[in-house]
């Protein structure tokens, strides 16, 4: 099992799903915690159900709030070695359906928050010269996805903040890798209709849904010093789907 003692992680978005199972996995390998959502109760709420050090209000949307944050949690913690861009939102729109206000949403949560999320975590690893970042992306940014065009489009980009950041970064002691879930089940996915389960599962050769623990159990190898030479990677967590 990767040791993560005396690292001090952040995970956006770990008030429940896959952000909650990668604070609990990460907490559990020996690192020191800290978790966000936009409601301080329930981030607070959350970080004790994940033996979290803490659960801060964050909306990764606000630029100045992220890095305050970000800032904030090195000082205390002395460092920063882990940070987890999970904050993410799904919403779906057939191309005619589309409306502006679903592409200015996502596209401020999901990438606009991934980069306030990258810039302010590596401004704070920069200093010591080390540090591991991993991003969600997903398989629909991958391979598209038929009423997911928004959606698909921000995860593309999430993929590509980093490989782009990894390159960056490198030199400076920094990795930065992206996970790619196929469909995993959270309140994310919890409105998928029983035949679009029963599609999906028949489509993966593992014969399942992915957990949040599959994830977070990647995320834990990625950040850990057991991938040291791994940078710029867009891990899939699919169960083959995608074969
Ligand atoms: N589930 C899947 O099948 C799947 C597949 C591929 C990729 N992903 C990606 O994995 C990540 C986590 O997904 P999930 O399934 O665990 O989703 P989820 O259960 O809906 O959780 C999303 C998390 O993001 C937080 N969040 C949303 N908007 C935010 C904002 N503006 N600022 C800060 N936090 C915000 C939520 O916190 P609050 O609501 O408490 O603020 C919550 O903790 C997302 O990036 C998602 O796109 C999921």
């Amino acid at each position: 099992m990767p040791d993560l003692d005396g690292k001090v992680a952040l995970v956006t978005g770990g008030t429940r799903g896959i952000g909650l199972a990668t604070a609990r996995a990460l907490a559990e390998a020996g690192a020191t915690v800290v978790l966000t959502g936009r409601d301080e109760a329930k981030a607070k709420e959350a970080a004790q159900a994940a033996g979290a050090a803490g659960g801060l209000a964050l909306d990764v949307t606000d630029a100045k709030a992220v890095a305050a944050l970000v800032r904030g949690v090195a000082k205390e913690h002395g460092k920063l070695d882990i940070v987890v861009a999970n904050a993410g939102i799904m919403e779906d729109a057939l191309l005619g359906m589309i409306r502006e206000e679903l592409v200015d949403t996502t596209l401020s949560t999901n990438v606009a928050g991934t980069i306030h999320t990258v810039q302010a975590a590596a401004r704070a690893m920069m200093r010591k010269k080390t540090g591991a970042i991993v991003v969600l992306a997903s398989i629909v940014g991958e391979y598209g996805s038929a009423g997911q065009t928004v959606y698909a489009a921000s995860k593309a980009a999430v993929a590509n903040i980093a490989r782009s950041a990894a390159k960056e970064l490198g030199r400076s002691g920094i990795r930065v890798n992206a996970v790619a879930p196929g469909v995993i089940e959270t309140e994310l996915t919890a409105g998928l209709s029983e035949d679009a389960r029963a599609s999906n599962i028949g489509s993966t050769p593992l014969g399942r849904l992915g957990t949040p623990e599959d994830v977070a159990n990647a995320i834990k190898f990625l950040v850990s010093d057991d991938a040291a030479f791994i940078t710029g990677q867009v891990l899939g967590i699919d169960g083959g789907l995608v074969l």
